[in-house]
């Protein structure tokens, strides 16, 4: 069996992706609802018309624009969006000190039509991460999917040098949070550099160079990445803690 397929009559689901930036964008959608209403994770500015065409093609009605966290690599989409779709609502962590309509915490639901999404908090990449999971339960999708935002990437993980970051505290929300998820979860992260689309909670529990080690050795991998400053930070991350519209607050004020 693959495990990279979802079983849902429910579910619509598209991973989009944006080459600049090498993040995921993903649309969810519950079809079987008279609604459609549909989210959309971790959308990036310019892909917006291409997203919210792709919306329009399939029926379906934006609820949602989500962020998993303040990204530091890309401008996000949700602030263009809800110019474009005024019903539509933003979303981020209340953690990240952000401005959007829904500020969310540990545990709340984010639904669309009969499917549901939690809200796990992942902070170590930075303060305000969350990872959100989709429900449990008979009509909710199966296996489980998990955002992991840059909590978790495939075979890797965020850094952990800016933006409230700390390897000690990424360790432990993965090894809390995500890891104990059932191991056939399908880990949908916010970017991937080398064409992974999808893995499992147990095929990063085995072979994820990173977070398999102990803390110890966890954390001094992570001291010494030895990364450039990220080349989009000062015009992303004041942006994105406005929820993507810098352009309108800085001609209000
Ligand atoms: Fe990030």
């Amino acid at each position: 069996m693959g495990s990279s397929t979802v079983s849902s009559s429910k579910l619509l689901f598209r991973q989009l992706f944006e080459k600049d930036s090498s993040t995921y964008t993903y649309l969810l959608a519950d079809i079987s609802h008279p609604d459609r209403s549909a989210l959309l994770i971790d959308p990036v500015d310019k892909t917006v018309d291409r997203d919210l065409s792709l919306i329009k093609d399939l029926g379906l009605k934006l609820i949602y624009a989500m962020n998993t966290h303040v990204h530091a690599d890309h401008v996000t989409g949700t602030g263009l969006i809800k110019s474009k779709v005024p019903s539509a609502k933003s979303v981020i962590s209340k953690a990240s000190g952000s401005k959007a309509d829904l500020l969310i915490v540990p545990g709340d639901k984010i639904q669309i039509g009969n499917l549901f999404l939690e809200v796990r908090a992942t902070p170590g990449h930075t303060l305000g991460c969350v990872t959100y999971v989709t429900g449990g339960g008979p009509d909710q999708p199966h296996p489980k999917m998990a955002f992991t935002g840059d909590a978790l990437l495939i075979r890797g993980c965020g850094r952990t040098d800016f933006q409230g970051g700390s390897s000690e505290q990424l360790y432990k929300s993965v090894h809390s949070q995500i890891f104990t998820l059932p191991k056939e979860t399908l880990i949908y992260p916010a970017h991937d550099y080398r064409g992974f689309t999808v893995s499992t909670v147990g095929e990063e529990m085995q072979y994820n160079p990173r977070l398999t080690k102990d803390e110890e050795t966890y954390k001094s991998i992570m001291q010494n990445l030895n990364l450039p400053y990220p080349k989009m930070i000062d015009i992303a991350v004041p942006a994105n803690m406005v929820c993507g519209l810098q352009d309108l607050t800085s001609k209000s004020s």
